[in-house]
Order: C-alpha cells, then sequence, then structure tokens
C-alpha cells in the first residue's frame, strides 16, 4: 500500500501521520504551508501542485488532473485528504474509487463544509465530534469508516474546540488508516 497524503494547513493532522508509521510515498500541497517542512522533516518528498487563483476562473477539472499526474508518478493507491483546502473534482474519484479517505471535524452529516467547528460551535451543540470517512464528489458525503464524540465545554472557544477535537483525530485517522491497510484495503 503507498499512500499519498493531501495537506493544506499547519499539518498536524499530516504529522500524527507521519509519526504512525503508515506507508506515506507523497505528500502534496496546494499552497505554501507547515505541512510541507513537516513531510521534509520526515524524509518524505512533498509535492505543491500550486493552486494560481481562487476566483471563478479556476480551472477546477485541470487542477485536479495535475494532482492525479503526481499521485500516479508516486504510484500511489490510497489517497488521504488531511486538511486540503482544494475540493477535487471527478478525475480524482475515477482514479480512486473508495481509495480516498477523509477526516472531518464534525460528527457527519451533521456540519459539514469547511468552517464545521464554527458551525457547531454557533449551533450550541453540547457534543460534537469527528469522522473518518470514504470520500465522494459531494464533500462531506460518503461511508462513515469512524467516528469518535468530542464535549463542548462553557468554556470553549471555537480554537479551543477545534483543538480538542484534532487531538482525537490524530489518534483516531492513523489507527483507521492501519485498519484499511490491514485489511488490504
Ligand atoms: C482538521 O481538523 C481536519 O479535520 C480538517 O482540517 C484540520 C487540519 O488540521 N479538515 P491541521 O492543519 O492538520 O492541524
Amino acid at each position: 500500500m503507498r499512500i499519498g497524503v493531501l495537506a493544506s494547513g499547519t499539518g498536524t493532522i499530516l504529522q500524527s501521520l507521519l509519526d504512525a508509521d503508515l506507508p506515506i510515498v507523497v505528500v502534496i500541497v496546494d499552497r505554501p504551508c507547515a505541512a510541507t517542512d513537516r513531510a521534509t522533516a520526515a524524509g518524505v518528498p512533498a509535492e505543491v501542485v500550486l493552486r494560481s487563483s481562487y476566483g471563478d476562473e479556476f480551472d477546477r477539472v485541470a487542477y485536479t488532473h495535475d494532482v492525479v499526474d503526481v499521485l500516479a508518478r508516486y504510484e500511489v493507491d490510497l489517497i488521504a485528504m488531511a486538511g486540503f483546502g482544494t475540493i477535487l473534482e471527478k478525475p480524482v474519484h475515477d482514479a480512486y474509487p473508495d481509495r480516498i479517505v477523509n477526516t472531518h471535524p464534525a460528527l457527519l452529516p451533521a456540519f459539514k463544509g469547511w468552517h464545521a467547528v464554527q458551525a457547531a460551535f454557533d449551533a450550541g451543540v453540547k457534543v460534537t465530534g469527528c469522522t473518518v470517512h470514504l470520500a465522494r464528489l459531494d464533500v462531506d458525503e460518503g461511508p462513515i469508516l469512524a467516528q469518535e464524540a468530542v464535549p463542548v465545554l462553557s468554556e470553549d472557544t471555537v480554537e479551543t474546540l477545534h483543538e480538542r477535537i484534532k487531538a482525537v483525530e490524530r489518534r483516531l485517522y492513523p489507527a483507521v488508516l492501519h485498519e484499511l491497510i490491514e485489511q488490504g484495503a
């Protein structure tokens, strides 16, 4: 099994995967970010597929093909999303059917989208959590592989809540990926 990780942010979820002795062969980022340094420090090649535009003119399908080309070059057979900030199009789902795993910082199907923690916080829920699932073309859809609840505390801010959720993701996500590998995913 050869895993490619897609990340955009601080890369703490990526770090948990790098620390978990998973067969990660490449990390792909869409912008300059700390995830690149984490990959390099772990001796894993980091590839930047730069997202050149955030406007209407962004060619999402062409961008997706560029990402798939890099994944193919590294002979990746399982993709792990770790906070990747660009929604990818159909070509990646065609190339990797049931082979894209994502972690989401809420209990799906509640609070889909990029601002899931803020949305849960604003809704005043007392319990939220995280979900590891197979990704589909529709964002934050797909079969759920694992979930874990995280209580919302009265003193929480969005930041402290997200940090507690991420602490769970950093344990749950590598464990699920190890299980998938054992099952021969
Ligand atoms: C995680 O909460 C993940 O679920 C979400 O983005 C966050 C990434 O965190 N999609 P980090 O940048 O790895 O710390």
